[in-house]
């Protein structure tokens, strides 16, 4: 992809100059979802001093510029694990993103395969692998928990495998849920109350109300299978038991044995975790803090991709994510090592706040501010970007 500089080409959309940012899409997105579905997408844990501590560390990063390169085009195609991907960023896993917006795995299924990015589908999504696999062309990821049975695990499995899914995203930073404080005051319940409170915010909020009736209540459809229940209290509790795991070496080596795909494991912050993941034969790591929803005590996930990145030693494929809020964050993740980098929340705030192109637009802000910062600092590749850090 050739980028003209400082235009958008025919990527301008009508949003352009009303949503330029990210955080522009956050105040629209909180006014049309009901409070509690706020809280869960946008909350942290504790006192959420890294959810802050993510995006502050990733500022407090300056590039040198070179300015006496002549002119010359920016590519950002980008090669991951043996595929090829129009931009070097996608969409991270993100449960229950039906909550946020009826029908959002389908949308930002839709927006990766438009946009020749990865989607990744989390376990605990409200569509089933089946139903968003072949929405996703060849873009499609899976993001496993790890149920304690294995013969569930399995199964698991052969379902993405079967809907098209060629890369399996292993999360290992969920060793039991956290606190998520904001959440619990937020009322947010599975099976969500039913309570006047409740009824009130979802009536406050119409459009969201109106495709939840076309949509359907939100669900686990992945999980009623195995909970042999599609009561939501039941799946819920079944989740409970089944996949609040500590993922050991043992059953990541297990999962490499079953999965010929590509294998990457999410919520890497310490090195040694890194080394062992590369002898266990793993494609990838993703280093990541959850983005700041586990342990608020975690260090900012950008200060712990250098030392992952060293330990690695170019072994497997690095992977970013946490705080990423701009294209100069896609930037800074990459010079600092990252191949590759994934973001949660803003592709809910764009889904939230403009719907079934939301996510197309958050990708148009990225793209255009990657290939304009590339352009700022003088570089022409994201390899030579390691050349701007002091
Ligand atoms: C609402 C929400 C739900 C999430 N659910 C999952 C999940 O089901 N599985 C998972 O591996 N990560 C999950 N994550 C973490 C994201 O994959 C990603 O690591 C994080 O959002 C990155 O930080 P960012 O939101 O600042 O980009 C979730 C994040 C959010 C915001």
């Amino acid at each position: 992809m050739q980028h003209q500089y400082g235009t958008a080409g025919k990527r301008k959309t009508k949003y352009y100059d009303i949503y330029p940012g990210i955080d522009d899409l956050k105040e629209p997105a909180r006014r049309r979802i009901p409070y509690f579905a706020w809280e869960y997408l946008d909350s942290g844990t504790g006192i959420e001093r890294l959810v802050d501590h993510n995006r502050q560390r990733l500022r407090a990063i300056e590039m040198v510029p070179k300015f006496v390169g002549g002119n010359f085009d920016v590519s950002l195609q980008t090669e991951l694990m043996g595929e090829t991907y129009d931009l070097p960023f996608g969409v991270a896993p993100v449960g229950m993103t039906g909550l946020m917006w009826p029908g959002g795995e389908l949308m930002l299924a839709r927006t990766a395969s438009r946009n020749n990015i990865p989607y990744c589908l989390s376990t605990v999504a409200c569509q089933s692998p089946e139903t968003v696999g072949p929405l996703c062309d060849d873009n499609g990821w899976f993001q496993l928990y790890t149920p304690f049975d294995r013969e569930i695990c399995l199964d698991i499995l052969k379902r993405a495998r079967d809907s098209g899914f060629k890369t399996l995203v292993v999360t290992v930073d969920v060793p039991v849920p956290s606190m998520r404080e904001r959440q619990r005051k937020a009322g947010l319940r599975i099976p969500p109350q039913t309570d006047l409170k409740t009824l009130l915010r979802v009536a406050a909020r119409p459009q969201w109300a109106w495709a939840t009736l076309l949509h359907g209540k939100p669900g686990l459809p992945l999980l009623e299978k195995y909970a042999k229940s599609g009561d939501l209290k039941e799946v819920s509790s079944f989740f409970g038991r089944q996949l609040n795991n500590v993922v050991n070496l043992d059953y990541i080596k297990y999962i490499r044995s079953q999965w010929q795909g590509k294998l990457v494991v999410k919520g890497v912050l310490h090195e040694e975790d890194a080394r062992m993941l590369v002898e266990a034969g793993v494609d990838g790591i993703i280093v990541s803090n959850h983005g700041g929803r586990q342990f608020d005590a975690a260090p900012a996930a950008i200060d712990a991709l250098p030392a992952v990145v060293k330990a690695v030693d170019g072994q497997c494929a690095i992977l970013f994510d946490s705080g990423v809020r701009t294209g100069l964050d896609v930037v800074r993740a990459l010079a600092l090592g990252a191949q590759f980098v994934l973001l949660g929340r803003a592709f809910l705030y764009g889904i939230a706040a403009l719907g079934e192109y939301g996510g197309d637009h958050v990708v148009n802000i990225l793209d255009e501010d990657i290939a304009n910062n590339l352009k700022q600092l003088g570089v022409r590749e994201i390899s030579e970007l390691k050349s701007c850090l002091r």
